[in-house]
């Protein structure tokens, strides 16, 4: 009797899985069988820890020790019986050739959660660089062939921070269909010329907010897609990247509204645009609304303030219909700094549907380049001007 008890006892000490700390199960990928060698795929031991923790009816922290893994494509899959968390403390990398991930659209994909957090100060390396060299999506208009470094699918009331995500092949994070979702001190890094590596791209999703963070890359710093509503951004840097942009819109039928979104106490500095809003001609109907964009700082960005219902890449459309996209109760107050381009304001609203409720003020951009002086240009907008506008207005 004694000695069988001894000998569970043992057992439960030296091989159980998982411990608690405080109020959390802890489940370390290290007791699945994960090791930090940079070349042992750790995707099974984790999906083993993942099935475990997400049976716990007590929260519970899957654990991903200081080290360096290799991971490959996994999904995880909610919803769980209590609140989970991924604490990843390591560096965890990619395989470098895509066709590792054997068309599989996402590297780590994280479907229906509630009360998610993935924290630990990690670093996720996708090691883009050789994808990057692979990318035909301007080409095929189809980028199907690279995966997404996250994908956060239908997730609510969640939370992602202090992580960073380097060298995404595609995309660094898509959020889709999520609820209260917030990430903070998540950084994202990756150079001005790696292509269609945006940082943030939400699509369908009601409270997303972004804040206390830095995101450098070869796209989009943020973009919403349709149905994206109530997205705050705040005390964002943006940089290098194409700025921060609603849509583009339009060019898909059946697209939801995007309603609701705030850029708040950004600074952008060397991007190729600022903030935007751009949808195509020729569209389909939609509508975009309440949308506003205050204190923030421009350092040396290409069209710091732009509405572009003209947007039209590739020369994919025509560009004589105008676009159905209407656009309402839109603000710009309190930028300043430099333009690298002339036109430092530029709200090109759609002659068919005109854009509604915008307002304007306290712009101060400066243009020191060699193509003449600093403009602003407008057409089919009445603007509502509350503040001092430099450049002036046409
Ligand atoms: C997330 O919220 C939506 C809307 O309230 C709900 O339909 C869905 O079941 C929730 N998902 C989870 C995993 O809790
Ligand atoms: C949003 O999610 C966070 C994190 O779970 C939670 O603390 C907060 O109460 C949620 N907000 C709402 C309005 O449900
Ligand atoms: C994110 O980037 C900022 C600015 O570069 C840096 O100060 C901060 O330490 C980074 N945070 C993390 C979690 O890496
Ligand atoms: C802005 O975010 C940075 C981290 O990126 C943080 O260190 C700083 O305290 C934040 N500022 C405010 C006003 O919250
Ligand atoms: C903007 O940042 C300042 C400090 O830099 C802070 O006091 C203010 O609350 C922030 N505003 C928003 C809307 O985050
Ligand atoms: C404009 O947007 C603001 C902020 O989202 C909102 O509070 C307000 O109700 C909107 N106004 C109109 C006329 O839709």
């Amino acid at each position: 009797m004694g000695f069988k008890l001894n000998i569970t006892l043992l057992f439960v000490l030296l091989f159980r899985a998982s411990y608690a700390e405080g109020q959390s199960t802890v489940f370390d990928v290290k007791k699945y069988g994960a090791r930090p060698d940079e070349k042992t795929d750790i995707s099974q031991a984790l999906l083993s820890a993942w099935k475990e923790a997400c049976n716990s009816p007590t929260p519970s922290t899957i654990l991903i020790p200081a080290g360096i893994y290799l991971l490959g494509a996994v999904k995880f899959e909610g919803p769980c019986k209590a609140p989970l968390k991924l604490q990843v403390e390591g560096t965890v990398k990619a395989p470098a050739d895509p066709a590792q991930f054997k068309g599989s659209d996402g590297w780590l994909t994280i479907n229906r959660l509630n009360q998610f957090t993935m924290t630990g100060g990690g670093l996720f390396d996708a090691q883009g660089k050789f994808a990057w060299s692979k990318n035909d999506c301007a080409k095929t208009g189809k980028c199907s062939s690279l995966p997404t470094s996250f994908r956060f699918n239908f997730i609510n009331n969640s939370i992602i921070s202090d992580i960073t995500s380097l060298d995404s092949k595609l995309f660094h994070v898509n959020v889709l269909g999520c609820n209260n979702i917030t990430f903070q001190h998540f950084n994202i890094t990756a150079p001005d010329e790696s292509l269609n590596t945006d940082g943030i791209h939400i699509g369908r999703s009601n409270g997303v907010y972004i804040i206390d963070s830095h995101i450098g890359t070869g796209d989009d710093c943020v973009s919403l897609g349709d149905g994206s509503k109530q997205v705050k951004v705040s005390n964002v840097t943006c940089g290098p990247g194409h700025g921060i942009s609603v849509g583009s819109l339009g060019r898909y039928p059946k697209e939801e509204d995007v309603i609701g979104f705030r850029v708040v106490n950004c600074t952008f500095t060397n991007t190729m645009n600022g903030v935007r809003i751009k949808t195509w001609p020729a569209s389909y109907a939609g509508v975009a609304s309440d949308l506003h964009f205050e204190d923030i700082i421009m350092n040396n960005v290409g069209n710091p303030v732009l509405i572009d219902q003209e947007y039209c890449p590739y020369n994919q459309c025509t560009k004589s219909q105008p676009s159905r996209v209407k656009l309402s109760n839109v603000s710009f107050k309190n930028i300043r700094g430099t333009s690298s381009t002339p036109i430092a304001v530029k709200l090109a609203c759609s002659s068919g549907f005109p854009c509604e409720g915008v307002e304007i003020g306290d712009i101060n951009l400066v243009y020191h380049g060699t193509q003449g002086p600093v403009k602003a240009e407008v057409s089919n907008v009445k603007l509502k001007v509350s503040g001092k506008m430099i450049p002036a207005l046409p």
